[in-house]
């Protein structure tokens, strides 16, 4: 069984840093990444012995009710981001900048990526993009703020995708997303995400880049995954999206628990004589 002692920082104690992550790579150490979205998600993430915690804009969909990550705000991610900062003492701390907080302009992401480091305490911040979004990961990483790439199947990009729908099937687009990869790395991003993409492109990708990749709906052949909470816990009603496994039923065990306290309310079982001053 693999444990902790075989995570990025080699230890349970030692903080996981980005030379930690990016040497995993060529030390053949796959990276665990989970996102989290508050302060007892990322306790139990970090206990558990993550190498890397995300606070994705997946906040949006999992917790905030949106129906894509498209509305989440700069001030919403610092909110979470800083509530994730308290749970997490040996993780690795990336957050992500949302939709529309980088797009436009490097300097306003710039300063926008500073907020989420010295306001909501993360380590790292992750965009999406390829080719396109190079430039800014440049100004990012030169300015000293770890950037993580995201490419594929890049949610902010819903409505042009028209759906959540899997990326470079076709060889021409394969074809693009090798040179957004290229482009990411060459820009000094320390890793880069693979969402939603063919098995054979991601294990093409990963060969082909020095920084660790991290799949999600990508396939085996990626350094790395990374699960949002809600999916491998089974918090969220509706059958489970096929890139993700469920390791656990909580939405039937908190239902359970909720009406069973309703029910011992009721019956006068609770409180008892030992719940009481
Ligand atoms: O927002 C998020 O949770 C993400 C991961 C799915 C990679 O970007």
């Amino acid at each position: 069984m693999k444990t902790v002692k075989d995570s990025a920082s080699g230890s349970k104690s030692k903080p996981v840093t980005v030379p930690d992550f990016v040497k995993s790579k060529a030390a053949g150490r796959r990276l665990v990444m989970l996102t989290a979205y508050d302060f007892p998600s990322a306790l139990l993430s970090d206990g558990a012995g993550v190498d890397a915690i995300l606070v994705g804009d997946s906040v949006g969909t999992t917790v905030l009710g949106y129906e894509t990550t498209v509305p989440v705000t700069m001030d919403e991610m610092l909110h979470h981001v800083k509530a994730v900062r308290k749970g997490v003492s040996r993780a690795l701390l990336i957050a992500d900048l949302p939709f529309g907080a980088y797009q436009a302009d490097p300097v306003e992401a710039f300063h926008n990526a500073a907020r989420l480091i010295k306001e909501g305490g993360a380590h790292a911040v992750k965009l999406e993009g390829g080719i396109s979004i190079a430039p800014t990961i440049k100004l990012l990483t030169e300015a000293g703020i770890p950037v993580m790439g995201h490419i594929g199947l890049t949610p902010q990009s819903v409505f042009q995708f028209g759906g959540h729908r899997a990326q470079g099937k076709t060889a021409e687009a394969a074809t693009r997303l090798l040179e957004d990869a290229a482009a990411v790395e060459a820009a000094g991003a320390f890793g880069i995400v693979l969402e939603g993409m063919p098995a054979e492109l991601s294990a093409r990708i990963t060969a082909q880049v020095s920084v660790p990749t991290i799949g999600i709906g990508a396939g085996p052949g990626c350094d790395g995954q990374v699960q949002v909470w809600h999916d491998i816990l089974g918090l969220l009603p509706g059958k489970p999206f096929r890139h993700a496994k469920r390791y656990t039923e909580l939405t039937q065990v908190i239902h359970n628990a909720i009406e069973e306290y309703a029910e011992e309310v009721r019956s006068g079982d609770f409180p008892t004589k030992e719940h009481s001053i």
